[in-house]
């Protein structure tokens, strides 16, 4: 098994599509009150759902179609008419990490191998925080915002729309979904006040360094 594909548990490598939907790793209610259970519901059981149906329907019958996830978003990327392959694709895995970057007891002081390598890139947790922050706020219209490991280095980086971090030589520990769907029904044009209560409250720092070892 290649180290990403442990990210992404609805995926086993060698089998082929149909590609399942992942189940979440929580009760639809158990991120309330930061996230509601109307939001979970609509996000996981429409939108995730919806990109997994869909790529399934798009990849029947050509060369994608016994491809492992990952090996269909590093085969599509950056190609103009696979477009919508890549990102049915990238959405199914970005949402799927995602759903682990929380838990209903997130946030709070990353494990101390974790903060360690924290403060040696980012000078301080909060410093951390405010930068994934920042990035939420900044990153223009619908997109994700990641803590990666950089060779030996945290940092944070914004992608936008489907865009995935596996494709850019990065390692990705946890991600924020900051398309309008993720927030929109609890927080209306509030990302900021979304992403600051999602990293003080749900982010799920053992995730991060599960995926930084
Ligand atoms: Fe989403």
């Amino acid at each position: 098994m290649n180290k990403k594909d442990t990210h992404n548990p609805s995926t086993v490598p060698g089998v082929a599509s149909p590609h399942v939907l992942a189940p979440l790793p929580y009760a639809e209610n158990a991120l309330e009150p930061v996230i509601t259970a109307k939001t979970l519901s609509f996000h996981y059981g429409k939108h995730h759902k919806g990109y997994v149906d869909n790529l399934n329907k798009l990849i029947a019958g050509t060369e994608y179609a016994d491809l492992s996830l990952e090996k269909i978003i590093t085969s599509t990327v950056g190609k103009p008419e696979k477009t919508t392959i890549f990102n049915n694709a990238a959405q199914t895995w970005n949402h799927t990490f995602y759903w682990n970057s929380l838990t209903p007891m997130g946030g709070g002081e990353p494990p101390a191998a974790l903060k360690q390598k924290i403060e040696a890139s980012f000078g301080s947790v909060d410093a951390c925080k405010k930068e994934l922050a920042s990035a939420a706020v900044s990153q223009f219209g619908s997109g994700w915002v990641w803590l990666v490991l950089d060779g030996g280095a945290l940092k944070v980086v914004k992608t936008a729309n489907a865009d995935i971090p596996i494709t850019m030589g990065f390692t990705p520990l946890l991600t924020i979904d900051v398309w309008e769907h993720a927030y929109y029904l609890d927080y209306q044009n509030r990302r900021v006040d979304y992403a600051n209560a999602v990293l003080d409250k749900l982010i799920n720092w053992e995730f991060a360094l599960q995926n930084a070892s």
